[in-house]
């Protein structure tokens, strides 16, 4: 029985089995334990000799169980950690790394320097009434200005919004003077070249208070440009015209790259400047119609166009190139 117990214990090939093997030979119904409960049934020296000779087989067998256990628990830990080993000197898997696309970087410059200066931040909506769009923007129904802005109509009297000034006169309508806030957002014409797509992005800003002037207007977009395009760009206005400010101007900053001075500029044609945006100070009217008080407050407001600003800082030929996702244009940046 012993023998049969030990060679059992030497065969098995894992702690598991090993298991088997004690609960075969040593369990609550192993012949050995049998033996030894019916020890009380033998005559005294019986009793003695077999109860011993049990107590040896069952020492013996625990011993070698023991041992058994030990050397196959270490050959299963060992083959385990094997198993589970991590090379941590094996290179990663290359994750690749995304970056800003070149327009949203122009936007984050622009949003992130008027946030310094404390301007909020407001959004409105893609698809916006006409009357937002147009009308509360001094360019009621019939007015010839509607047909210059190549307007995509939706059904419902809406449209995707041809700029982001809408956004001016619902901030100016869902809160009281003084206003400070920039609007960046996507906005849509009808139209397609190397210089215009179907959707780009315009940041809107708008700044009512008591006693601006054309200067604080001019002062802010100068230190803007600067931020944007470098400390030694200058800025100039040019008289333009919009129907919801007056008097309107239109923003030139000196070209960032030559200022001037080389008349085979690649980046201002040789101009000399680059148009940046269109102004103004906000029209009594609109005021009026957001119901501000046009004579106590006065303000400015001013649209740019992201995408061209990323153009001439980056120097980008197409604008359409923006938008088609092609990835070897996109790493560029
Ligand atoms: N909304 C005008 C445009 O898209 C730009 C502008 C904004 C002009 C604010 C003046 C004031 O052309």
């Amino acid at each position: 029985l012993k023998n049969a117990a030990l060679s059992a214990v030497r065969d098995a090939g894992t702690t598991a089995d090993l298991e088997g093997v004690r609960v075969r030979f040593l369990g609550r119904s192993a012949e050995l334990t049998g033996i030894k409960k019916g020890i009380g049934n033998l005559s005294p020296d019986e009793r003695k000799e077999v109860g011993r000779s049990a107590n040896l087989a069952s020492r013996e067998i625990e011993g070698a169980l023991a041992e058994r256990t030990e050397a196959l628990a270490a050959a299963e830990r060992g083959a385990r950690l094997q198993r589970e080993a991590v090379d941590v000197t094996l290179p990663g898997v290359p994750f690749p790394g995304g970056h800003l696309h070149p327009s949203q970087r122009i936007i984050d410059e622009v949003v992130d320097f008027f946030v310094g200066l404390g301007y909020g931040v407001a959004e409105g909506p893609e698809a916006e009434t006409d009357y937002y769009n147009f009308t509360a923007l001094g360019i009621p129904p019939g007015h010839p200005a509607r047909t210059m802005q190549d307007t995509f109509f939706l059904d419902e009297g809406l449209v995707l919004r041809t700029h982001t000034s809408p956004v001016q006169v619902r901030t100016m309508l869902s809160q009281e003077p003084p206003v400070y806030v920039v609007c960046p957002g996507r906005t849509y014409r009808r139209d397609s070249d190397p210089t215009h797509t179907p959707m780009f992005h315009q940041i809107e800003g708008l700044a009512v208070d008591r006693g601006l002037t054309l200067g604080h207007l001019k002062g802010t977009l100068a230190a803007m440009a600067r931020h944007v395009f470098g400390e030694e760009v200058a800025v100039r206005l040019r008289p333009s015209y919009f129907q919801f400010t007056e008097p309107s101007v239109e923003l030139d900053v000196s070209c960032f790259r030559c200022g001037g001075s080389d008349p085979n500029c690649k980046i201002c044609k040789g101009a000399g400047w680059l148009e940046m945006l269109g102004a103004g100070m906000v029209d009594p009217d609109v005021l009026e119609g957001a119901g501000y008080d046009s004579e106590e407050y006065t303000g400015f407001a001013f649209g740019m166009g992201p995408d061209r600003m990323a153009m001439a800082k980056y120097g980008i030929p197409d604008l359409r190139l923006f938008f088609e996702g092609d990835l070897r244009f996109l790493r560029q940046f």
